[in-house]
């Protein structure tokens, strides 16, 4: 056989970049029999070209070309022999069927190091479908529906370029990840569709959420037990329910949740902007360390609210206090208008009063019929700085 110039090409490519940037073989799906047709079940061909891109030594590129791919969950699982890029530049639609609903997840990646997972790609979760199943007030055959993408145990990893429309639940869930970077991602589903969080962080550290936007039904951003070193940076949100640290102390043995960071974003019209809640009665834990910086916002219902008496629905005991600890928080520039009167609420509990809470330059205002602006403060030790609407609280 002839070998030309084009013949080794790639080869001398892969030899030119072995030491620094390997040459990612590519595999694409189709050549392992899926097919675009909205109609084949493609999870088979899917984990067959990612075994082999994760077993490849140095790496490898799985490609979901253009087209749209039927997918049931699917479960991609490491560890592999080098970083693996997950491309989607196509379109992965989950089931419609309702007896395919009923899974704690769609589409998971599991015990990987330095994976991407970007290519310009939509997620069609399908959740029109299921929503109902979500609310358990009307439906009693309610059962928790699953996430779109989950991330557990997902290390030094970047997810970017991904639209993900319409989620069962969660869009985009991180258990246990570390060093984990999410930007330019677009989160889309219907104001009134419930638990479909954008982004669910849990148990996990140095995450960084980037130049994203999200319109929600639920957390724009929620971040649980045994978060550390979180950061949003350029995030609009809206609709949905803000930025959320909590729901904490709800069940037994809860880590700390510190060092988080939230700037430079913004929420237009949101059930609340910045938000800190915990269960009452609830487990002892910290949340510390959290920086607000940088909001603007428009017509948000509870633009700062610490809530320690959070319980969604009854029976609550108005009488029970939490004991999750809230120290060292920091809400500054924070700008735009309130849709309620009370545009700060600092509610914190009465066993562990809320130490160092700091409201520097806020201006929010409020011009509907209840009244003047107005901000209220119970068993708070803080302080305020600078240029304050709606005054009186610290
Ligand atoms: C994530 O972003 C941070 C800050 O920009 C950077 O230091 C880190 O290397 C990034 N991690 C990955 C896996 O890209
Ligand atoms: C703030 O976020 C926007 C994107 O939403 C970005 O264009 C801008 O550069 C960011 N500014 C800073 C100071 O980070
Ligand atoms: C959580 O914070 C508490 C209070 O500061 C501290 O005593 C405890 O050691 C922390 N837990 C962990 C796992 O760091
Ligand atoms: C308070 O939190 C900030 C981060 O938001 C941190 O830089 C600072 O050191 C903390 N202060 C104390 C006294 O722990």
């Amino acid at each position: 056989m002839m070998l030309s110039f084009f013949h080794l090409l790639p080869l001398l490519l892969s030899l030119a970049g072995a030491h620094r940037h390997p040459f990612p073989a590519t595999f694409n799906v189709v050549s392992y029999g899926a097919l675009p047709n909205r109609i084949t079940d493609n999870t088979k061909a899917f984990i067959r070209a990612w075994n082999d891109a994760c077993d490849r030594e140095g790496g490898g590129r799985v490609l979901i070309p253009r087209g749209t791919f039927m997918l049931d969950s699917v479960m991609f699982v490491g560890p592999c022999n080098g970083p693996v890029e997950f491309v989607i530049r196509g379109s992965l639609e989950a089931s419609s069927d309702p007896s395919r609903f009923f899974s704690d997840h769609w589409i998971t990646f599991k015990y990987i190091d330095q994976l991407t997972v970007e290519g310009g790609g939509y997620l069609l979760g399908h959740g029109g479908a299921a929503w109902h199943y979500n609310d358990c007030a009307t439906n009693p055959r309610c059962r928790p529906l699953p996430a779109t993408m989950r991330f557990d145990f997902v290390t030094n990893s970047k997810i970017s370029h991904i639209q993900s429309i319409n989620s069962k639940n969660t869009h985009f869930n991180l258990f246990a990840c570390e060093n984990l970077n999410i930007s330019n991602v677009r989160i889309i589903a219907p104001a009134d569709s419930p638990n479909t969080d954008g982004i669910h962080i849990g148990g996990s550290s140095r995450i960084n959420i980037q130049d994203t936007i999200i319109s929600t039904g639920d957390d724009c951003v929620s971040i649980l037990s045994g978060s550390r070193d979180i950061t949003v940076t350029g995030v609009h949100c809206g609709p949905g329910h803000g930025f959320s640290i909590g729901s904490l102390g709800r069940s037994n043995n809860e880590e700390n949740v510190t060092g988080i960071v939230i700037q430079n974003s913004t929420l237009f019209g949101t059930q609340n902007g910045l938000r800190i809640k915990t269960w009452a009665p609830s487990s002892a834990s910290l949340a510390s360390d959290i920086l607000f910086d940088d909001i603007v916002m428009l017509d948000v219902n509870n633009p700062i609210f610490i809530d320690q008496q959070y319980c969604p629905r009854p029976p609550c005991n108005g009488q029970a206090q939490s004991n999750v600890q809230i120290r060292n928080v920091t809400f500054r520039k924070v700008r735009g208008t309130s849709s309620s009167k009370f545009a700060v609420k600092i509610q914190c509990s009465k066993h562990v009063p809320c130490k160092g809470i700091n409201l520097v330059n806020i201006n929010l205002a409020y011009r509907g019929r209840e009244g003047q602006v107005a901000s209220s403060c119970l068993n708070v030790e803080g302080k305020s700085y600078g240029p304050q609407l709606p005054s009186g609280c610290l």
